[in-house]
């Protein structure tokens, strides 16, 4: 496995690759990486002859107050794990060689990009759009792998591959948990002991959530009305969105009558966390 930092070393790699007919997955990541990561990358490696992945905190993606100078980085760590898992070559740019000076180009979708993660982080489509047309761009997969733990950002870039007419195929993967159902996550690294805890309120919020409409509730505001109860009951917990929405338009519904994305946002003490299921009817 080679770790390539410049976009024309890159590109020269996948057109050798490509002249040989072979086919070439892409997982682009922000680093820190996971099993929930680690997972994306096996499937890759099954599925495709030659595996890039991307490591690049993307700056234009986090808002003036997030975690950008914080997000937590570990080139080495990274690599074992994605040598382990199949990768051929990391792409790991600096800034400077996604943004120059002058750089003034946005990919900005409306509609999908207006609830959940939209709502809390204005600029944060804008920024995952317009990078990862860049790294299509620049690495042209024949597909790309993303996670259901990001599902709002799975539909975007779905959808952006459609209205763009990307020439590629984009993978959803199931989202990996820690055993004590915390969705795995690179911003876990930021909970304290305590904190770490307290995190599993989220995915315990969704199950009872999910076993509410098994049982067969239809009432969207009574779902959210109960996830807002039982993550209010951790007093180190904060909701910052909790939501039901069509999980292909991302727009609110009233009742539950297609196939939704139960999706949430939590404050545990400073470190926002994400977390969603999808229930198919
Ligand atoms: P990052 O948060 O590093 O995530 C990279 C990919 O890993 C995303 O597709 C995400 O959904 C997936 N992933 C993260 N945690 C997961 C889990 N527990 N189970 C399954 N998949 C998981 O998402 C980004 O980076 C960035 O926005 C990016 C797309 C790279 C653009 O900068």
């Amino acid at each position: 496995m080679v770790i390539i930092n410049r976009v024309n070393e890159i590109r020269k790699k996948v057109r050798e690759w490509k002249s040989k007919g072979l086919r070439v997955g892409f997982v682009p990541t922000m680093g820190y990486l996971h099993e929930g990561h680690e997972s994306l990358i096996k499937k890759a490696s099954e599925e495709n002859d030659k595996v890039v992945v991307s490591i690049f905190v993307n700056p234009i993606q986090f808002g003036p107050k997030e975690d950008l100078s914080a997000y937590p980085r570990d080139l080495e760590r990274d690599s074992a794990i994605c040598e382990r898992a199949g990768a051929d070559v990391i792409f790991h740019p600096k800034n400077d060689e996604m943004y120059e000076n002058d750089f003034s180009t946005f990919v900005d979708m409306t509609g999908l990009t207006k609830e959940l993660c939209g709502k809390s982080r204005p600029i944060h489509f804008r920024g995952v759009c317009t990078v990862v047309n860049k790294l299509f761009n620049i690495v042209c997969p024949d597909r790309a792998y993303f996670g259901q733990k990001d599902a709002q950002q799975l539909a975007i870039i779905k959808k952006m591959v459609r209205d763009l007419s990307f020439d590629v195929e984009i993978i959803g993967c199931p989202i990996v948990r820690e055993e004590d159902g915390l969705a795995k996550s690179s911003r876990n690294a930021y909970l304290s002991n305590e904190e770490r805890e307290v995190a599993t309120i989220l995915n315990k919020s969704l199950m009872k959530a999910r076993k509410l409409i098994e049982g067969g509730e239809r009432s969207s505001k009574l779902i959210i009305n109960s996830i807002i109860q039982t993550i209010n009951s951790e007093p180190m917990a904060r909701v910052d969105y909790v939501n039901v929405v069509d999980s292909l338009s991302i727009e609110p519904v009233e009742n539950i009558e297609s196939s939704v994305l139960i999706a949430i946002a939590v404050y545990i003490g400073k470190t926002r966390l994400i977390d969603n299921f999808t229930y198919e009817l």
